[in-house]
């Protein structure tokens, strides 16, 4: 199976200059989001994983398949003013913007050994936030994955200058 098929690419969205790499044609295909998934699974089902933490919005998708396929809880992080009680927040930078993502401080304590999922890992900015918020609350990092990474961005090269383990399913 050929993901890369599966994801189409939409010149000048959100902005001039921008390719979006697009994954819901890959979601619509059922056999294609279950070699997604599957592949998931296999990869993490022997590693002592606690949590799976998934980012807002895309990464759920996926994060929520595979928490429920490896029984193991899903933890999200949010954009700001979703999550109704105490929070640890971190602000970064997109390649088309800024935003902030926020963690329930109780969600994830020192003894988990957390995955973080996103669909794609474009500069950086987005996975780097998500794993200062789970250091902050003292969990070991056993990889962050994505379904896509956009190899002329940074990300990759930023998560092993920072020694965290990475994995992608896919590349452009
Ligand atoms: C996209 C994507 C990643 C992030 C990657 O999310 O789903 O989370 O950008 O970019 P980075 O590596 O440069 O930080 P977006 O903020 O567009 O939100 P969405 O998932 O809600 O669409
Ligand atoms: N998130 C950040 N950059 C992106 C891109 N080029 N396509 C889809 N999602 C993204």
């Amino acid at each position: 199976m050929q993901l890369t098929d599966h994801i189409r690419a939409i010149p000048d969205y959100p902005k001039p200059g921008v390719v979006f790499r697009d994954i819901t044609p890959l979601l619509a295909d059922g056999a294609a989001f279950k070699h997604t998934v599957d592949t998931l699974v296999a990869r993490y089902r022997d590693q002592g994983i606690t949590k799976i933490v998934g980012i807002e919005a895309r990464g759920f998708i996926f994060a929520t398949a595979l928490a429920y396929a490896l029984g193991v809880g899903f933890v999200p992080l949010r954009k700001p003013g979703k999550l109704p009680r105490q929070v640890v927040s971190q602000r970064y930078a997109l390649e088309y913007g800024e935003d902030e993502l926020q963690l329930h401080a109780d969600d994830i304590t020192a003894t988990d050994k957390v995955l973080i999922i996103d669909d794609l890992l474009a500069t950086g900015g987005t996975v780097l936030a998500a794993v200062a918020l789970v250091q902050a609350l003292g969990a070991e990092i056993v990889e962050c994955s994505f379904v896509i990474t956009l190899h002329d961005l940074p990300g990759a090269e930023r998560l092993n200058q920072a020694q965290i383990p990475y994995y992608t399913l896919c590349e452009f």
